[in-house]
């Protein structure tokens, strides 16, 4: 799905944030939000994710204006379009690591629920096979950001948001996720980045430089 800002501007307090921001997030492309710290990546990316309100300007999706849904509009459109991978990873610590990527129990919650095939392929893909019944509070940092692509692998959205995909991760595993927000995309999936990494930034078909406003 094609998804738009257009002039969007967004101030925070007393500060502008950002200031008529437009950029055009295509299917099939992996698009980059780079610049300084503090520009604005996180921001954009939140609001094409209609996670914050904006001030200025429209949030578009395959042309249609989305700016003013509601919340009950919202809430369909993040349960059918869109996976995040927000910084906090959205991890759920006390639940057990299938749960976290099928978000389905059943007998409460020990064995594992949802579609265990799917499952099992997107743990192998994030590196994590084997490890569907432990609790989510055992992985370190860059296991739980694989877990959160994981699952969003899994639900198979139509729009991926990631916040700075490759922090927090050795070469390795950086490589492994960079390949697999590719291939994501290469299935006519938007993926959306913001990233510092010169490795993802490398590897993104669009890249969209943010500065701080004037
Ligand atoms: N909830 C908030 N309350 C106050 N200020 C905020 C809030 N969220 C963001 N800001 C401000 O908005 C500006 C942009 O923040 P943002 O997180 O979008 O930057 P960024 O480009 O993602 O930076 P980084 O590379 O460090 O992640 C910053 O000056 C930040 O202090
Ligand atoms: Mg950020």
């Amino acid at each position: 799905m094609l998804i738009e800002a257009r002039n969007i501007s967004v101030k925070i307090g007393t500060r502008t944030v950002l200031k008529e921001e437009s950029v055009t997030c295509k299917p099939g492309m992996v698009t980059a939000f780079i610049g300084p710290s503090g520009a604005g990546k996180t921001t954009l990316l939140h609001c094409l994710g209609l996670l914050l309100p904006i001030d200025k300007g429209s949030i578009y999706l395959n042309g249609m204006d989305i700016t003013n849904y509601n919340t009950f509009q919202r809430r369909q459109f993040w349960q059918k379009h869109v996976s995040f991978i927000l910084q906090d990873y959205g991890i759920m610590d006390e639940e057990s690591v299938a749960f976290n990527v099928t978000m389905k129990s059943s007998l409460f919650g020990k064995r594992i629920g949802g579609n265990k095939e799917r499952l099992l392929q997107s743990l192998d893909q994030t590196g994590l096979k084997g490890r569907e019944s432990e609790l989510a509070s055992y992985l370190s940092g860059g296991e739980k950001q694989r877990l959160a692509l994981a699952r969003a692998i899994y639900k198979d959205a139509n729009i991926l948001l990631v916040d700075e995909p490759t922090a927090s991760l050795d070469k390795d595993n950086r490589q492994l996720v960079i390949q697999l927000l590719k291939k994501f995309a290469r299935r006519d999936r938007t993926v959306v980045v913001s990233t510092h990494d010169a490795e993802m930034i490398a590897a993104s078909d669009v890249i969209h430089e943010l500065k701080f406003p004037t």
